[in-house]
């Protein structure tokens, strides 16, 4: 039976799920933030929403499947009430018209669409399945002030930048994203101060390569800022407030921006340096443009400049050709740099890039599992160790949230990205309080305020 409301009413009820990198949550954010101006509310009753939206992630198959799956679910909750059922994103922009022939699908929009959302979901009650996938050189959103969702109050994020210029092999990115444009300065900093104002404590400043944000004032070609500018400019907002950013690119990590972090107690010390692979032979196929030792230098230089940083990477097992020797060296690599964390995956061929058009997927599964297990069990390891150096210590910790075991605890991270869980003792989630390490897992620090 049709219920009487139709997605012409005003008012109308959108349903979100948002998959894949931070990136994207921001993009659902500027998506809520668009629908609202056109007369949207967000409800997080699937039943009760009469267009729902997935934006989605393609960086690996098991991250479309999970997708597929979820579409399977939209189209039994869809049944006869007209709703409307959207694929937003990277799979959007990856499958296009295929996504449509897909019964659960009446609107499929990319990346770079998302000012046509309010017009592509009227249309499908006139004129039915809709699509726009067009990629665009200009857009950023600049203008458009996120909805934050499901925020804590305490930390989010800001998107400084779109797409990606680097082709790494393997890599979907910068087909579903397209060409790298950096946001205007201006408003990155004044959607900052509304955060600050609103009371966040912690802003995450977000790109797939922050190194090579680069903006050009478009009436004044020689009024430009640099990533490390750009970052320093946040920091003097507030020096209460704590700035972190990702993702960096060993290719393209500067000096400045390890000086401008040593400068400003509030840049958190942190740095995510994808290394994907310790062999040089790989490192070529892979197309990451730096040797194994060119990135060994990197964290030399971070090690020398911001002693006690902690850092993370992304490692790829598994990828075409990768010898037992070539992963000896990725093993090999991480126990030289020993970092704080690690993201690790099994290579997962993606359509359409370099890798899958001249390369061959040949290392069997069976082995792809092995030497993930192998270096995820490695991981563990040099998370404990560098963890249990904290043990003893007394660190600030910027408190987030009740911990999920107990309304008692709280948790919180240190500016060195590690997490704490402490008994509440009164305080609550935004403040910063000092607390004593007591004991440690891989994962967290076990830690009591200190007054
Ligand atoms: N297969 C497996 N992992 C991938 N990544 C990117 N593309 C692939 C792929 N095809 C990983 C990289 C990257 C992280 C975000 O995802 O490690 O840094
Ligand atoms: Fe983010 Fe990349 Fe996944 Fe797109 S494909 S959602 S950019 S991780």
């Amino acid at each position: 039976m049709q219920s009487n409301r139709t997605v012409t009413d005003m008012n109308r009820a959108v349903y979100i799920e948002t998959y894949g990198c931070q990136m994207n949550v921001g993009d659902s954010e500027v998506v809520l933030s668009i629908l609202q101006k056109a007369g949207y509310h967000r409800t997080e009753k699937m039943e009760e929403a009469d267009v729902i939206l997935v934006n989605t992630c393609s960086i690996r198959d098991n991250a479309e499947q999970r997708v597929l799956g979820r579409l399977e679910v939209f189209r039994h909750g869809k049944k006869g009430r007209g709703t409307v059922v959207g694929v937003l994103g990277c799979m959007a922009e990856r499958l296009k018209e295929k996504l449509l022939e897909n019964k659960a699908v009446d609107l499929v929009a990319g990346p770079d669409a998302y000012r046509d959302l309010p017009r592509l979901i009227d249309a499908v009650s006139v004129d039915g399945k809709q699509i726009n996938t067009l990629l665009s050189h200009e857009e950023t959103y600049a203008d458009i002030l996120p909805v934050r969702m499901d925020s804590d109050g305490v930390t989010a994020f800001i998107s400084i930048m779109r797409g990606c210029n680097n082709v790494c092999s393997y890599c979907i990115v910068p087909y579903v994203r397209g060409a790298e444009r950096s946001r205007d300065p201006r408003s990155i900093l004044n959607e900052a101060r509304c955060l600050i104002e609103a009371g966040y404590r912690e802003i995450s400043l977000l790109g797939q390569n922050v190194d090579s944000y680069r903006w050009v004032n478009p009436e004044d070609a020689t009024d430009t800022v640099s990533f490390a500018q750009l970052l320093e400019r946040v920091a003097l907002l507030d020096e209460s407030v704590r700035i972190r950013f990702a993702t960096s690119h060993p290719k393209d990590m500067k000096d400045e921006v390890l000086f401008t972090m040593a400068r400003h107690a509030n840049i958190c010390k942190h740095i995510h340096l994808p290394v994907q692979s310790g062999s040089d032979a790989q490192l070529a196929l892979m197309n990451r443009k730096y040797t194994r030792e060119g990135y060994l230098e990197r964290v030399a230089k971070i090690r020398e400049i911001l002693p006690g940083c902690a850092i993370t990477t992304d490692v790829i097992v598994g990828f075409c050709d990768e010898s037992e020797e070539d992963f000896r060296q990725t093993v090999s690599l991480m126990e030289e740099v020993s970092y704080d964390g690690a993201f690790m995956f099994q290579y997962s061929e993606r359509p359409g890039t370099k890798a899958s058009r001249t390369m061959k997927d040949n290392v069997p599964p069976e082995v792809k599992t092995a030497r993930l297990n192998e270096i995820i069990a490695l991981q563990n390891r040099h998370s404990l160790k560098n963890n249990e150096a904290y043990v003893g210590r007394t660190v600030e910790v910027l408190i987030e949230g009740t911990s999920k075991r107990s309304k008692d605890q709280l948790f919180g991270r240190t500016d060195t990205n590690k997490t704490c869980v402490f008994p509440a003792a009164g305080h609550r989630p935004g403040e910063t309080v000092r607390v004593k390490v007591l004991s440690c897992t891989s994962a967290t620090l076990i830690s009591e305020i200190t007054e």
